[in-house]
């Protein structure tokens, strides 16, 4: 399972990254905004600083709407660096521009996924990644992980070679979730990814262990 994180924050990426388990970044116009990131140049700019933290792949997310828009958009960030796949929503024009970059070998990611259909459709396209939004599907009282699962399915009865990227990832257990239901990919903050460390049992046999080698070496 690849981890990747989603956020603009510089600080959180370098974290994850000298953790060692970070495989790529997600990005969207909101956590850039959060960041306080604006205009065209600086957002590109921190495309290619964000790059330059990780090896892996990293989603910028075109604003446009239209196809036309959408490529336009989209060529101008996949030429930033070799790292950058191209985000694009689950709309008809998105889908369009989907199949147009990666007939030219260029690497999507349709986002705002909230169905198994939608989720067919941008397999068909030829996506490289898929992003279901489990937790915003959680927060509307709909089970995310159930959508997981049923695109899972979908893709594995006709081998379609989208890797699905479990997105909106809140917290450990969605992480825990997702690799059990054979997600390709989760994205979620660095919280989610720390939070895997953490377990009591640890601490205290660390400390026992310490403390009796401590005792043995006086
Ligand atoms: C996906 O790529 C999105 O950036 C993201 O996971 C959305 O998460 P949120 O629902 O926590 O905003």
């Amino acid at each position: 399972m690849k981890f990747f994180i989603d956020t603009a924050n510089l600080d959180d990426i370098a974290e994850a990254q000298a953790l060692g388990v970070l495989d790529g970044v997600t990005t969207n116009p909101s956590l850039m905004a959060k960041e306080g990131i604006t205009g065209e140049e600086n957002i590109l700019n921190h495309y290619k600083k964000i790059c330059d933290i990780v090896d892996g792949d990293v989603s910028a997310e075109v604003i446009a709407t239209d196809f036309d828009g959408m490529v336009k958009e989209g060529e101008a960030l996949a030429a930033l660096h070799p790292q950058i796949v191209v985000k694009l929503p689950l709309i008809a024009d998105g889908i369009k521009a989907c199949k147009y970059f990666s007939d030219k070998g260029i690497k999507t990611n349709v986002t705002l996924v909230f169905s198994p259909g939608q989720a067919l459709l941008a397999a068909k396209a030829g996506a490289t990644y898929v992003s279901p939004f489990l937790g915003r599907l959680d927060d509307i009282s709909t089970d995310g992980l159930n959508l997981i699962a049923e695109i899972r399915q979908i893709y594995d009865n006709y081998g379609f070679s989208t890797e699905i990227l479990a997105a909106s990832i809140r917290h450990t257990m969605h992480v825990i979730d997702c690799a059990k239901i054979g997600s390709d990919v989760m994205t979620g903050p660095l919280s989610s990814i720390t939070g895997l460390l953490k377990h009591p049992l640890t601490d205290i046999g660390l400390a026992k262990f310490l403390a009796d080698y401590k005792k043995g070496n006086e």
